[in-house]
């Protein structure tokens, strides 16, 4: 399942973002592919140890913890430190490939299960053509393409690229994360019960129902989840 988390960034934030982005020294993207990504990956990513690097990672991380709907979706143990990459000129695409199923952070030396990746968008759409990130979820591949600040959530077993852009710079923040539900079917459950809570909620307001449920929501929590 894809979750589109929207207005992940503010206006503020966003702009600090892309004026960090504009002054950032690039690097070859190949630096954090595994043997079989790095063969179809050709795109520019920021060093994880440089200042900009360092500002943008705070950035993100402090406004995914303010996302309540990023939450509820990912249900997040912990996230690979978020980095940035851009696709344009001759690194402009990157090809069918599975993110490795373990990222180990350099400095930290943790372990990461990547249960979900994510890519928050940082440029407009109408900034750059092609450059659809394409998840292949069932029988076709479906184009993501989403205004800047946006943010996608998808499966990180499914096979995914990234379509070559021809014209402008796509700009955007990718990572990993370990849900602390691992299986994608309890942790998708727990979502649509968490999203039909609130709507019960907003039209009834907090009820025996939406007590009942609530603890049907919490006891599956306690079941599930491994923190
Ligand atoms: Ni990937």
């Amino acid at each position: 399942m894809l979750f589109h988390i929207p207005k992940v960034l503010d206006a503020g934030r966003l702009a600090r973002c892309r004026q960090l982005l504009d002054t950032a020294q690039w690097a070859d993207g190949r630096l954090t592919a595994g043997t079989q990504a790095a063969k179809v990956k050709h795109n520019r990513q920021l060093p994880e140890d440089g200042a900009e690097a360092r500002e943008l990672r705070a950035i993100v991380l402090e406004a995914l913890s303010k996302s309540a709907l990023f939450f509820a979706a990912a249900l997040p143990k912990r996230i690979y430190p978020p980095l940035f990459n851009r696709y344009g000129g001759e690194a402009n695409a990157f090809g069918n490939h599975v993110d490795n199923a373990i990222r180990t952070h350099p400095a930290s030396a943790q372990h990461v299960r990547t249960d979900l990746s994510f890519t928050l968008f940082l440029a407009e759409p109408d900034e750059y053509d092609g450059g659809e990130l394409v998840i292949e979820d069932g029988f076709a591949g479906r184009p993501v393409k989403l205004p800047a600040g946006d943010l996608i959530l998808y499966p990180s077993y499914s096979v995914h690229r990234v379509e070559p852009v021809t014209r402008g710079a796509r700009l955007a923040c990718f990572s990993w994360l370990e849900s602390m539900v691992r299986e994608p079917q309890q942790r998708e459950l727990l979502f649509e019960l968490d999203m039909s809570i609130l709507a019960h909620r907003e039209q009834h307001g907090d009820d025996d129902v939406s007590v009942r449920l609530t603890s049907c929501y919490h006891n599956l929590m306690r079941m599930w989840t491994d923190v």
